[in-house]
């Protein structure tokens, strides 16, 4: 589908079937998030724009290539964005981080807004919204939606698992939006979960189930 990458990266893959396996404890399930959002990282960076920088090595000088461009900003989704903007930041450490605050209504499943802090700059930067599963898509669609407000554009999202139906919806609220992922399942239950998905990514990523 246009706009959507799926990461086939062998290690993206061993490592979402260890987030999936429900033997996982938290500890490592926090820790290979974190990894598979670093992973996730380097492909949704992969077309940053460089530019020549003249440095010297120890034995002679070059021309070398440095990051050009807009200043990165990612946007996890609180709270299970969380861990996935931590591994991002372990790629691009100077990147500003926004904080986006959303709770997902039980009865109706739309996303209500509790908590907003970004950047002042956020709209002169290219902004990464990341949110590890994207189910109904109401939540991606509702933060898309509150950035474009404050000013950004062309922002980017990531998750680590979608649903069909998510990224349809995603697609057709911010066709704008490209999309990446490490897989994409056909199955959306009618409480809003993916099957087989891999449960509440939230409470397994802090241990509060
Ligand atoms: N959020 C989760 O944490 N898991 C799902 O399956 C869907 C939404």
């Amino acid at each position: 589908m246009e706009g959507l990458t799926i990461v086939r990266h062998p290690l993206v893959q061993h490592k979402l079937s260890l987030l999936r396996d429900r033997s996982t404890p938290t500890q490592m399930f926090r820790a290979v998030m974190r990894e598979t959002a670093t992973l996730l990282c380097y492909e949704v960076t992969r077309d940053l724009p460089t530019r020549p920088v003249r440095i010297e090595t120890p034995l002679a000088p070059i021309e070398a290539a440095e990051i050009a461009g807009k200043k990165l900003v990612f946007v996890p989704i609180l709270r299970a964005g969380l861990a996935m903007a931590e591994g991002m930041l372990d790629l691009v450490p100077a990147a500003r981080v926004a904080h986006l605050g959303l709770y997902r209504d039980p009865a109706t499943l739309q996303a209500v807004e509790y908590y907003f802090k970004a950047p002042e700059d956020i709209a002169a930067r290219l902004v990464i919204v990341v949110d590890p599963m994207l189910a109904t898509g109401h939540s991606a669609i509702a933060a898309l939606d509150r950035l474009k407000a404050a000013g950004v554009t062309a922002p980017r999202f990531v998750c680590l698992l979608a649903a069909r139906a998510g990224v349809e919806a995603l697609r057709a609220a911010h066709p704008d939006v490209p999309i990446w992922t490490a897989a994409v399942d056909e199955v959306l239950n009618d409480h809003g979960y993916i099957v087989p998905g891999l449960g509440d990514a939230g409470d397994r990523t802090f241990g509060t189930r």
